[in-house]
């Protein structure tokens, strides 16, 4: 059972609309007495309904049946055997101010889906409180079979690592392959399957504002992520009864109910509050052309902003192939401490400020005040290296979602075996070379 792409709709956050049968869509109204074919309206509401127009998301659909269809949640456990343990219980009390790292995280032994293969790592805020992130990788094998999920918590940042997603929504269909990325507004119900089998990536559950693509102020009208990059699927449904069951993330943790029919069986659609696919091949990346460079707030793709002006409550920032031109400067990322924290990913090749150690897959975190940058290896051959020519940093993809708030690790995190506990000893061997 599976519903293939209807293809996509280009731009970011536009009233998108598409009709998988012709004459669905109904004109000038969205609610009309009667919907052609005897379909349902129903409208999904992504931001509060006076949010101001520039920021107000909300799509029609046009339905099968009514979401409101389906028997009693009941809390639904993750089986043990697959490790998947998601939740967002990122405690109150002591928190580790080391930097940590991780191996990539393994894939499962056992048949297991993109849901029952979501472990968290790491997290602040809540989606009580509508603020904060939950971070998450998958580690699965199987396509999800007979089973659907949404998060009410929070719209879903999907960075697949390892293997392709074929990603099923009411609104249709996304393909996405490692260096996309897929995003999933809160409350759309979807499917996964893995056409290359043993898959793993990163998810990052954002309980705040929604992810927008940032003002570019004086870079000017174009650069960064190009809105026509993003890819917003085309209606794609399918009509099919039988016993299902629908798993909901809420409150922080997953429930389960019985559904008996797919309810992804959305005809048609229009509203601006949809998933969307990006290729992050596509960024524009901007960068010095004299000397030193910018913050890596220069390599923003999405943000999501909090209350405070200029402070995101999230931002996703890669780390894509450029050429290193500035000249008389130590190039590969500087050593620091920031107020913001870091959870960092590298979804392709090699990162260039770790020699080793950062493997595609794996997962490192640098929290708030704590001290991190190149490694000895890096720190020396780049102190070395002749900078009248330009470095060519290519075949890479590394990642970061950056939190306003410090990113507790769970438990599940600390204890995990593939996690390097020697993490630190990279930067051991700086050696002293101070002459006075
Ligand atoms: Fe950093």
């Amino acid at each position: 059972m599976s519903i293939a792409s209807n293809g996509y709709q280009s731009g970011f956050g536009n009233e998108f609309a598409s009709e998988a049968i012709p004459g669905s869509l109904p004109e000038g109204r969205n609610s009309p007495q009667k919907v052609a074919h005897g379909l349902y309206a129903e409208q999904i509401s992504g931001t509060a309904f006076t949010a101001p127009r520039h920021a107000n998301r909300r799509s029609w659909l046009y339905r099968i049946r009514p979401a409101a269809m389906h028997g009693e949640f009941k809390p639904f456990e993750q089986p043990l055997l697959s490790k998947g343990v998601l939740h967002n219980d990122f405690d109150t009390g002591p928190v580790t101010p080391d930097q940590l790292r991780w191996s990539p995280l393994p894939i499962p032994e056992t048949p297991t889906d993109f849901v029952d293969g979501l472990v968290t790592m790491a997290g602040n805020g809540s989606p009580a409180t509508q603020s904060g992130i939950g971070i998450h990788m998958y580690a699965a094998n199987r396509d999800m079979q007979g089973r659907f999920f949404y998060d009410a918590d929070g719209e879903l940042l999907i960075v697949p690592q390892q293997g392709r997603l074929h990603i099923e929504t009411e609104l249709g269909v996304l393909d996405v392959e490692p260096q996309e990325i897929a995003l999933i507004p809160r409350g759309i119900r979807f499917r996964v399957a893995l056409p290359d089998g043993p898959s793993r990536g990163y998810v990052c559950e954002n309980f705040g504002a929604f992810l927008r693509i940032p003002d570019l102020g004086p870079i000017g009208s174009n650069g960064l992520a190009n809105p026509r990059d993003f890819l917003a699927p085309n209606a794609a449904y399918e009509d099919v009864d039988g016993d299902f069951e629908l798993i909901a993330k809420f409150q922080g943790h997953l429930w389960r109910a019985d559904i008996g029919h797919s309810p992804l069986d959305v005809v048609a659609w229009h509203g601006n509050h949809a998933p969307c696919k990006y290729d992050l091949r596509k960024f524009n990346t901007i960068g010095s052309i004299s000397f030193d460079h910018p913050d890596p707030s220069i390599f923003l793709v999405l943000t999501s902003p909090s209350d405070t002006p200029g402070v995101g409550n999230m931002d996703f920032v890669i780390f894509p192939p450029r050429v290193l031109v500035a000249r008389d400067t130590f190039r590969p990322p500087w050593f620091h401490r920031n107020i913001a924290s870091e959870f960092m990913g590298l979804v392709y090749g090699a990162y260039d400020a770790k020699a080793e150690g950062f493997a595609p897959g794996g997962a490192s975190l640098h929290n708030c005040m704590t001290g991190h940058g190149p490694d000895a290896a890096t720190f020396e051959k780049a102190s070395n290296a002749d900078t009248s020519k330009p470095d060519v940093i290519g075949g890479t993809m590394a990642f970061m979602f950056e939190a306003r708030n410090v990113i507790r690790p769970t438990k599940t995190a600390m204890d995990a075996a593939h996690r390097q506990r020697d993490y630190q000893a990279c930067w051991a061997g700086l050696q002293k070379h101070f002459k006075p």
